[in-house]
């Protein structure tokens, strides 16, 4: 297994496959504007996910039930227009795509056409196996997403580990298994042991990209405004926070307001 970190110019679902075969980590980020995606495909990063996320993230709601195809639309447009290197995943929102196959081929036609996103991605195993089918028979790739499926909430009642079960466990891997054959790039695997990711991982050659699935995955995927510290109520204990812009961002705007109110700001140099 090589080590050796080679240059992408582009990255393609192939290019993902690739690096697992060459065992080289992937790193993925969300995005969900074209400023951060800018900075967030600057810095290297392999896959920008429009996540609906932003539900919660963008939009201050407590699920990511709400979010429409409309606004994920919008959303993955203006990321779309800032990248230059990243692979563009964007996610499949609640109620677009579980009803029907047919709906799920329209929600992820109306993604690529309207939004130039590169791949969606869509929470579930063998319940959406028909549509994810569809999608792919129309020639648009799909990432699956496993284990805690926030889409599912309700249905779970808590954001715990999942699959700590053994049957549970079992399905996960068959799900998995499944995704691969159908025709899947690539499965995102979140909150469950690391044992089992591991063994998920080891089991498909398409790559796993995990959050809170531990290291023994193929790449890792954060919540970019949970990774700055921008949000800060929030404490799972996979998150690491590499910046506090809670506070950083407190502190600069406190200082701005006192400016502004000592007559500081603007001075001399900042007028016309
Ligand atoms: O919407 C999202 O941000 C996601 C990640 C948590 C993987 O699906």
């Amino acid at each position: 297994m090589s080590t050796a970190k080679k240059e992408y110019k582009r990255i393609t679902v192939k290019t993902l496959v690739d690096m697992k075969a060459n065992g080289e980590k992937i790193s993925m980020l969300t995005a969900y504007d074209y400023t951060m995606a800018k900075i967030v495909d600057g810095a290297g990063v392999d896959v920008i996910l429009v996540g609906d996320s932003a539900s919660n993230v963008m939009a201050g709601h407590e699920t990511t039930l709400p979010i429409t195809l409309d606004q994920m639309i919008y959303h993955a447009s203006s990321v779309i227009r800032a990248i230059n290197r990243a692979l563009v995943v964007v996610d499949l929102p609640f109620g677009s795509y579980q009803s029907d196959p047919k709906e799920a081929l329209r929600s992820a036609i109306r993604i690529m056409k309207e939004s130039g996103g590169h791949a969606v991605k869509m929470e579930g195993g063998k319940e959406i196996k028909e549509s994810i089918k569809r999608i792919l028979n129309a020639g648009i790739p799909v990432m699956g997403h496993l284990g805690l499926t926030p889409q599912s909430i309700y249905k779970f009642g808590t954001y715990t580990v999942r699959a700590k079960e053994e049957q549970e466990a079992m399905d996960l891997i068959e799900d998995a298994k499944m995704l691969e054959r159908i025709g899947c790039f690539g499965i995102v695997l979140e909150k469950i042991p690391a044992k089992l990711a591991k063994e998920v991982a080891e089991s498909v050659s398409i790559p796993i990209i995990g959050i809170g699935a531990g290291r023994d995955v193929d790449g890792q995927v954060l919540v970019l405004h949970d990774m700055l510290g921008m949000t800060h109520e929030f404490h799972p204990r996979f998150l690491r926070r590499y910046m506090n812009l809670y506070e950083d961002m407190t502190t600069a705007i406190t200082q701005y307001v006192s400016d502004v109110k000592a007559v500081d700001f603007p001075n001399g140099n900042e007028q016309y």
